[in-house]
């Protein structure tokens, strides 16, 4: 029971989390972003500061209220995000990447609003950095680094390769194919993978409990 569960195991903490869709401009007036809703970073950065941790939340944009008790960095872009998290990782304890990091952005910002011409429309795109995988390379070894993984199919395969490739302590795995949970859904159901542990598969349930079994997960993590 969430009430329960009111105690400050992440007193003296300082927790960063991420959240929302990052958007990658194309000209003045249109970007590119994705079906992030933001909800399940921000009941996470409540979670953590129920639980007594001092919380920086950077958020891409999203129609949630601004959270109080914590700090809130608003940001754009997945560069923007980038710079921000380097800043607030230095000293961290814990890093819950939730965002949803826009892979590709356009290779040219169109200064001017881009004009009807016959026919089609061509974009080059360019690959993002990927901000866990740089995280991974100045991470001192009492920092905690949670990534998620948005997946459609094979689930588990793909979210282990991730656990690997990122480097990260517990890699929160999501299917986004089943419109019931993720994304814009008020509900979850994930599935935490830790190396060398077997998945352990959440029921489906709010995003505040999954929330809070994730706190759970990292405290324990912590007091190693
Ligand atoms: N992530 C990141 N920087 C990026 C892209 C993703 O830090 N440029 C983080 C996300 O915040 C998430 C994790 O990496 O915690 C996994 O994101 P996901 O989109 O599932 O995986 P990708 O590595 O981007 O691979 P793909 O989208 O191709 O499956
Ligand atoms: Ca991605």
């Amino acid at each position: 029971d969430l009430n329960l569960k009111n105690d400050h195991i992440l007193n003296g903490k300082k927790v960063v989390v991420t959240a929302g869709g990052t958007i990658e401009p194309l000209d003045p007036v249109r970007y590119i972003t994705n079906r992030s809703s933001g909800k399940m970073g921000y009941a996470i950065a409540k979670n953590a500061l129920k639980h007594g941790a001092k919380v920086s939340l950077i958020t891409a944009p999203t129609n949630l209220n601004r959270p109080s008790g914590m700090k809130v960095i608003e940001v754009n872009t997945s560069e923007e995000m980038e710079q921000q998290v380097l800043d607030e990782f230095h000293s961290a304890d814990i890093l819950i990447m939730a965002a949803a990091v826009a892979d590709f952005k356009p290779v040219h910002f169109n200064d001017q609003k881009i004009k009807k011409h016959g026919g089609q429309l061509s974009i080059e795109f360019q690959m993002t950095n990927d901000i866990l995988k740089d995280v991974s390379k100045i991470k001192k070894n009492h920092q905690i680094v949670v990534g998620f993984a948005a997946e459609t199919n094979h689930l588990l395969q793909n979210a282990h390769q991730k656990l690997k490739s990122k480097k990260v302590d517990i890699l929160v795995a999501n299917d986004v194919s089943n419109h019931q949970i993720g994304f814009n859904s008020d509900n979850n159901q994930v599935t935490f993978l830790r190396m060398g542990k077997s998945p352990l598969t959440t029921k489906v349930k709010s995003k505040e409990k999954i929330a809070e079994a994730l706190i759970q997960m990292i405290s324990q993590l912590n007091v190693k």
